[in-house]
């Protein structure tokens, strides 16, 4: 079968991200803005601080998700296996990337089939909201089984939309569409956006649509205005810098509801990955790093993720936090643009300055 227009379009994507700078160049995550209060007494062995958890009942041995990338062409595949292998290993959560061309072309199916070496990892299988008008929830399970996922990612990618000239503009009807879908899926159903966040409003209506979990991926990380920028130079650069930062993001989505959060957009560390938790998130995603260190194979990968947990576990350490219950709870000073844009959306940073007061004294 001759390649999908879908296929060219993943392949260029895959190669501009790893090759340009795709990242935003002044808008931030705000995790910069963001301080954890040191505890210079911890009162805790750092070699017994727990970071595992869990995930729809599966176990994490530490709260990482490598978000959804590709699928749909022979180096997509490879990168799958890389990035499954060392899930695996490390014992994190994967997502797939979009079904779209697999459900397109049913040859592409083994791009996206990881199971042979990543039998136990919280897998989620991946469609964009616009492909939801197209499919029905008996074929998008189908899709689902035929990769083994545990969970689906819906992905909400307004923006690269807009600007791509063969972008779907019409986004009418998206959210009866979800709410028909969570109704009908035998899976739960994971909203995320790809990189401009999601608001405490429209993490209502997904809550409300029954989705069973949010990823805010928000602005700071990869720009998909950005992407869509270097793919097509006719596209509109004023978007290169449009979204909502990741940690406002973050507050935002943990303020309107209590189901599974997971941040991403911008984590580019442990450090982030604690910053994200200690603001209200269950789980810490990236896309760019994973992709990068997957070009040393499944050990680059799993170097970069030990790296992680490593820097997670001192974070919980210096702040005093011995799992990440009691990080969800740490002292967080947060200034600058951060602070302006809580103060706007009325968010107080003295609430998170000041948690914890009652058991800072068994300290
Ligand atoms: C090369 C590449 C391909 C991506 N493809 C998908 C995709 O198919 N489906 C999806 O939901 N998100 C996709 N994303 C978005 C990521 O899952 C993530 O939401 C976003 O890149 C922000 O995270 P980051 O800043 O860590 O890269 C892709 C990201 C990259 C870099």
């Amino acid at each position: 079968m001759a390649k999908t227009a879908t296929q060219d379009r993943k392949s260029s994507h895959l190669s501009i991200c790893s090759k340009k700078n795709v990242e935003f160049r002044e808008k931030r995550t705000g995790f910069d803005d963001i301080d954890f209060m040191h505890c210079a007494l911890p009162e805790l062995d750092l070699d017994k601080i727990d970071v595992s958890c869990s995930i729809f009942g599966k176990k994490l041995s530490a709260p990482f998700l490598i978000e959804s990338i590709t699928g749909g062409s022979a180096e997509a595949g490879k990168i799958n296996r890389s990035l499954a292998e060392a899930a695996q290993q490390a014992g994190v959560a994967m997502g797939l990337g979009s079904q779209r061309a697999m459900m397109e072309n049913a040859s592409l199916i083994n791009t996206y089939r990881v199971r042979d070496v990543a039998p136990d990892i919280f897998l989620l299988g991946n469609i964009g909201i616009a492909q939801l008008l197209e499919y029905d929830a008996k074929r998008i399970q189908e899709a689902l089984e035929q990769v083994e996922a545990d969970a689906l990612f819906i992905h909400m990618n307004a923006l690269q939309e807009a600007i791509q000239p063969e972008g779907n503009r019409n986004f009418e009807k998206c959210i009866s569409s979800i709410e028909k879908l969570t109704s009908q899926l035998k899976l739960p159903v994971i909203a995320k956006e790809t990189g401009a966040g999601i608001s405490k409003e429209v993490a209502l209506s997904l809550k409300n649509a029954g989705v069973k979990g949010i990823d805010a991926a928000g602005a700071g990380g990869t720009s998909w205005g950005a992407v869509e920028l270097l793919r097509n130079p006719g596209a509109h650069e004023s978007f290169w810098e449009w979204g909502i930062p990741t940690a406002l993001s973050i507050v935002e989505v943990a303020s309107v509801c209590n189901l599974p959060l997971i941040a991403s957009g911008g984590v580019r560390s442990g450090i982030d990955a604690a910053k994200a938790i200690a603001l209200g998130a269950d789980y810490a995603g990236a896309a760019l790093p994973f992709l990068k260190s997957a070009e040393k194979g499944s050990k680059g990968v799993a170097e970069e993720l030990a790296k992680w947990k490593e820097q997670l576990k001192i974070c919980m350490f210096l702040s005093g936090s011995k799992n990440l219950a009691s990080l969800v709870n740490s002292q967080l000073l947060i200034t600058g643009k951060t602070a302006e844009l809580f103060k706007l959306r009325g968010i107080s940073t003295e609430g998170f300055a000041n948690r914890r007061e009652h058991s800072r004294a068994i300290l």
